[in-house]
């Protein structure tokens, strides 16, 4: 749900915040770390499942699923982002005169989570 279902367009009494709400999400200046109440789960590695490892505790190690990793007070990745998901790969080109993808972005925060798979051959 956007912030602005709830609050307005342009929520500050202070003019120079709501100047910076064309290029700035409202959750990256409003929401600078996550999980803090209650630790996040980081990394999932699959390659790990299957062992007869000596650890009982399910939120490191469970054998049908691999290993965890957990943190609290999780500072967020800060990416462009214009809310769709498109890419550049090296060697395509731009038109500078044009408005690039990164140029209609504005900035938000990304929960970064990794999993490693094991790959069967
Ligand atoms: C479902 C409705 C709703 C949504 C969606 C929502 N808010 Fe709110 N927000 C509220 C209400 C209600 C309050 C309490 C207002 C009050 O106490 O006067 C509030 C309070 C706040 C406050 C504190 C205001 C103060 O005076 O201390 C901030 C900052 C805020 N919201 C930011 C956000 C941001 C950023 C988002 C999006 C990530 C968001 N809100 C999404 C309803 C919402
Ligand atoms: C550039 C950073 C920034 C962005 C982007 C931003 N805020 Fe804020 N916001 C602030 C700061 C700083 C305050 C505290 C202002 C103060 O205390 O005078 C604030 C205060 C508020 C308040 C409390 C009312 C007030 O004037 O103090 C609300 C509600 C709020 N923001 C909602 C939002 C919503 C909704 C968005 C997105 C549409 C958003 N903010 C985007 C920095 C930002």
């Amino acid at each position: 749900m956007a912030c602005t279902k709830c609050h307005s367009a342009a929520p500050h009494a202070d003019k120079r915040l709501n100047d910076h709400l064309a290029s700035v999400s409202c959750q990256a200046c409003h929401i600078p770390q996550y999980a803090v109440e209650r630790a996040t789960k980081m990394t999932w590695d699959w390659s790990a499942a299957g062992k007869d490892l000596p650890i009982t505790d399910p939120h490191e190690y469970m054998k049908i699923k691999g290993a965890f990793t957990w943190a609290k007070d999780v500072v967020p990745f800060y990416y462009w982002y214009n809310g769709r998901v498109d890419r550049y790969v090296p060697g395509d080109q731009i038109d500078p005169r044009q408005r690039t993808l990164s140029n209609s972005s504005r900035c938000l925060q990304f929960r970064r989570s990794c999993g490693i798979m094991s790959i069967c051959s």
